[in-house]
């Protein structure tokens, strides 16, 4: 399928998860590297495999399970992505952000996300949470963007502006709460990138010289397609590995240190979302 009716997907699967649940959620929640364990703290909890809603992708990489999940969060009316798919699976670009269509569909106006990335910002250390204040779409600046192909004016606009894609206030709110729970909350712009290879160190010297301070797999797109759909954006960024700008600078990236990394980042991200969650409410 290279251009779908998105509207018609977007309904059908919408209608399959309502069958399930009539909760009208709030807030979409995508938990990626970090914040995975809060699947567990969801109250009275929906869950919608994504193998059972038409025409959402299943992943492929062991550690990202697929499924919805309708319920509470912190008092909040929520939908969780439990895992995503990425670009480099081999999906199109309307199939990875189908799930955040839906979720808009079935009444989230906002989205918190989540990612694992690696770290350029010289300051930043295996283990940091770092809240996006931006991005860079390298991906995008290739020619692969979620918004390429007829515009649905029904979902958003044809030019949907990306300043302030990352939002100043839900920004605020998470700063507050991190310093009031004494959290060290790192800043930054994450570069999006299509992997699945991770970045020569040519290309991390490239990256850091055009202003990334993370980089990773994903995110992105999701960003894209939520503020096409009018959503307020709140991102995270764990610091799973530090990026290597010579290749004699220890070890080279792995996906082993990607998901070890996580134990250090999970508590953090975690009550950093349930503080911003709660003064939602
Ligand atoms: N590069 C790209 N993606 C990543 C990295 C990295 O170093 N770490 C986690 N995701």
């Amino acid at each position: 399928m290279t251009n779908p009716d998105i509207a018609s997907l977007i309904q059908h699967a919408a209608d399959a998860v309502r069958a399930k649940s009539d909760l009208q959620p709030r807030v979409l929640v995508v938990l990626g590297s970090g914040l995975g364990a809060l699947a567990d703290e969801v109250t009275d909890p929906v869950r919608v495999p994504y193998g059972d809603i038409p025409d959402f992708a299943v992943s492929t990489v062991p550690g990202h399970a697929g499924a919805f999940l309708l319920g509470g969060l912190c008092g909040v009316p929520v939908i969780v992505m439990v895992g995503r798919v990425h670009f480099y699976e081999g999906y199109p670009m309307w199939q990875i952000t189908l799930p955040v269509r839906v979720a808009r569909a079935l009444g989230a106006t906002a989205m918190i996300v989540s990612n694992a990335a690696g770290g350029i910002n010289r300051s930043f250390a295996v283990g940091d949470v770092m809240m996006m204040s931006d991005h860079i779409n390298l991906i995008g600046m290739a020619g692969h963007n979620p918004l390429i192909g007829p515009n649905d004016d029904s979902l958003g606009a044809r030019f949907p502006s990306m300043t302030d894609a990352y939002d100043t206030q839900l920004r605020a709110i998470a700063r507050q709460v991190a310093g009031a729970a004494s959290i060290e909350l790192k800043e930054g712009v994450y570069a999006g990138l299509a992997g699945p290879s991770f970045e020569s160190p040519a290309e991390l010297r490239f990256l850091r010289a055009i202003g990334a301070d993370a980089v990773g797999m994903s995110t992105v797109n999701e960003v894209l397609v939520a503020r096409h759909g009018g959503m307020r954006v709140l991102g995270f960024s764990g610091i799973t590995n530090v990026a290597r700008l010579q290749s004699d600078e220890g070890e080279p990236p792995s996906h082993q240190e990607v998901l070890e990394a996580g134990p250090k980042i999970a508590p953090k991200m975690m009550a950093i979302v349930r503080g911003v969650l709660n003064e939602w409410r």
